[in-house]
């Protein structure tokens, strides 16, 4: 390449000539997407393709290139994500793209690192994500009925996917303009929402509507959980195992968008995990009955920053056990057991892909699929699908040791590479390593305290409550309920006694009876509704009835949130008193402090397990809910974990009587 510094010493002539070749973007040659019965095909050849979800609000961008470098060491072909739409469109054709919402940044990370991207666009996600990344301010748009043939929705719907798509074509990201985006989707499991097959009858006139959008960005769109959508779109599966999924049309290829290495955390649950042993199994499984496109959601998980996370009771963290913890580091052996497999399927990519196959039976649960090619390439699966037995199997005058529930890949149907059962990689435990944060000014602490009740004029005045959602629109957790009553005699809490008792369908309550707390009550992920029954005190005339309701994901708060008093720039905002220590069981208290930036490059947490329930900034950034809320001792709990048969979330569940979630 000519050095553009030397050409133009060389002769000013130059200059003009040179200034153009500059001004040309570099221009990546178009791929050409299409598909067959048997998988995609990209520039002629059929592909075979490991895909790794990883959703960019949900980690910072300084992480994002290392996440997506460890995806592709761990055998990833292919980046996944949402778009999640309340994150872009603040307000009706208000748009945000900064920071961690920098979608084309993200898009170019990934393009950068050799990646190919399959892009969600929404409009609905659910992905334990608020709203299910359905902007709140559309329940406001006089009609609107989401997901359904609803002119409101549809309209808005085709703004915003349209916004998206001609975004990315700007950028040039579509592969059929020399980008990485090979995949598009339109919607999310509209297979499980009978509200979509309702009055409007199937929802492929709403599907219209951005059908056009796919038609001309050149690359195959796709339905996941889906089997009836209209052509071209492909149905995929989502779910723990997809081997028995059939694509509904021969002339379609059988895609996994959504496998579930994990499972995401609930306030007040304790912790499910999914064996590695029994991902691969899925994995392999997937892939020996014909799979050709496999994406883990999610391959990272990360935090649901601020008040991000789905309702109701998703935690912070969306770790979900996934290959690359929430911190960014590889969880092992899960993240190396899987690049094994992904290693040991690419050797029979070619096979897979263009030989015939035929199916064994080795045993009442033993079975083996053959594929064999034209060049004499020979591909073996077998799989002990049962759930209990060890067994040995005879195949083609070999014998091979078959675990439980395993599968063993034989990528020239005589060496076994791996088998499913088998981790060769060692595990890693990470820990916490506690470390004092020094104090960087001499007062360590400012607090605020929030006043019991309404705090400024009230909003509104009117007999009897409403709607906590159709109140806050979202634009907090807390809305507080005041009241104020007279009575003619005491009520002491002994003898003949009052008692409030408040049935809610919210998240939350804390109640305070003439400016003192008097007790709360929570639902929790499997009953978000809740009954709560105190007896309390009542004194001769007036008395005074706060109610703080509170939301824990969608599902006119506080003082503080009105102030922003997190923000930086707040910090000697005069409602922040300073103290030497912070005190204790406060409820309705603000706390502040500043630190020094730990020693070492190590992720931090902050250790919560001492708080009760709250909102935590750092640097005016929203980290987000906080609640060691502990689950029972009795909540599924197992010592040890059996792999084999088949996962469900109440499977290999930790940390009973702990907080679901302390850092
Ligand atoms: C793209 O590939 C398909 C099938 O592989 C082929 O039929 C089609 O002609 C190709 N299109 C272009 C523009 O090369
Ligand atoms: C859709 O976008 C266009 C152009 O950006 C804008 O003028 C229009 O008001 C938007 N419509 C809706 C329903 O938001
Ligand atoms: C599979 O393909 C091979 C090689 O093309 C051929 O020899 C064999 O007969 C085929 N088997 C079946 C069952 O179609
Ligand atoms: C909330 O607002 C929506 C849209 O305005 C309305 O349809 C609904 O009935 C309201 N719900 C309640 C419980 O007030
Ligand atoms: C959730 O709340 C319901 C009703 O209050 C209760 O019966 C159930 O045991 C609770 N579940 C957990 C896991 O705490």
């Amino acid at each position: 390449m000519a050095t553009p510094g030397a050409a133009a010493a060389a002769s000013s002539s130059a200059l003009p000539f040179l200034l153009l070749l500059l001004l040309l973007p570099p221009l990546a040659a178009a791929a050409n997407v299409t598909y067959d019965h048997r998988s995609l095909i990209i520039d002629g050849r059929r592909r075979l393709l490991i895909s790794t979800s990883i959703h960019y609000p949900r980690s910072v961008p300084a992480m994002w290139p290392k996440l997506v470098d460890d995806a592709k060491d761990g055998g990833a072909d292919c980046i996944e994500t949402y778009v999640f739409w309340n994150g872009h469109e603040i307000a009706p054709g208000k748009y945000y793209f900064e920071d961690r919402f920098d979608l084309v940044r993200f898009a170019k990370v990934v393009n950068d690192a050799g990646l190919y991207l399959m892009l969600r666009i929404g409009p609905f996600v659910a992905a334990e994500w608020n709203f299910g990344g359905v902007p709140v301010w559309l329940h406001h748009v006089p009609g609107t009925v989401f997901r359904t043939n609803n002119e409101p929705f549809k309209r808005h719907m085709k703004n915003f996917t349209t916004y998206i798509v001609d975004m990315m074509k700007k950028e040039r990201l579509f592969a059929s303009q020399g980008g990485n985006i090979i995949l598009a989707q339109i919607e999310n499991e509209y297979g499980d929402t009978e509200a979509a097959y309702g009055a409007g009858g199937k929802p492929y006139a709403m599907w219209a509507a951005s059908m056009a959008l796919a038609q001309n960005t050149g690359v195959p769109w796709i339905m996941c959980q889906q089997y009836d959508a209209p052509d071209p779109v492909i149905n995929t599966c989502n779910s723990f195992y997809c081997d028995q999924f059939q694509p509904n049309s021969p002339t379609k290829p059988k895609f996994w968008t959504e496998n579930w290495p994990g499972w995401f955390q609930t306030f007040g649950e304790s912790n499910p995990h999914r064996p590695p042993e029994d991902v691969a199994f899925a994995v392999a499984r997937f892939f020996e009955k014909g799979g050709s496109v496999q994406n883990y959601y999610v391959y990272h998980g990360g935090t649901n920053f601020g008040r991000t996370s789905g309702g109701p009771f998703i935690t912070t963290s969306y770790d979900y056990d996934a290959p690359i913890d929430e911190y960014g580091l590889r969880r092992l052996p899960k993240w190396a057991h899987l690049r094994e497999l992904h290693r040991s399927i690419k050797l029979c990519e070619h096979t897979l892909l263009y030989g015939n196959t035929t199916f064994l039976s080795l045993g009442p649960k033993q079975e083996a699929d053959v594929y064999i090619d034209q060049s004499g390439g020979c591909v073996a699966f077998l799989a002990n699908v049962d759930p209990d037995k060890d067994s040995v199997v005879t195949f083609r005058n070999r014998q091979y040791d078959l675990p439980a529930w395993s599968v063993s890949i034989l990528p020239d149907c005589k060496n076994v590479v791996f088998n499913s059962a088998k981790v060769q990689s060692q595990t890693l435990v990470v820990d916490m390593v506690p470390e004092r944060m020094q104090a960087s000014k001499p007062d360590r602490w400012s607090i605020f305290r929030e006043k019991t009740g309404i705090w400024g004029k009230s909003d509104f005045i009117q007999n009897g409550f409403v709607d906590h959602i159709n109140t806050t629109k979202d634009s907090t957790d807390y809305l507080w309920y005041t009241t104020s009553f007279s009575v003619e005699k005491s009520y002491s809490s002994k003898g003949s006694h009052a008692v409030l008792s408040i049935d809610s369908k919210g998240h939350g309550v804390l109640a305070f009876l003439n400016n003192e707390f008097i007790g709360s009550a929570y639902g929790n992920g499997s009953k978000s509704s809740f009954f709560l029954e105190l007896p309390v005190n009542l004194r001769t005339g007036n008395n005074e009835l706060a109610l703080l309701s509170m939301t824990v994901g969608l599902q006119i708060g506080l003082e503080g949130e009105y102030y922003s008093l997190f923000k930086p720039e707040q910090g000697n905002n005069q409602r922040w008193t300073p103290q030497s220590e912070p005190p204790k069981n406060q409820p309705l208290t603000w706390y502040k402090v500043s630190v020094d930036v730990p020693e070492g490059d190590d992720p931090v947490g902050i250790d919560m397990q001492s708080m009760g329930k709250g909102l935590a900034w750092l640097n005016g950034n929203p980290i987000g809910r906080y609640w060691p809320r502990t689950s029972s001792m009795d909540n599924r709990c197992t010592s040890s974990c059996n792999y084999r048969g088949k996962f469900s979330p109440d499977k290999c569940r930790t940390g009973c009587g702990q907080p679901t979630q302390r850092w």
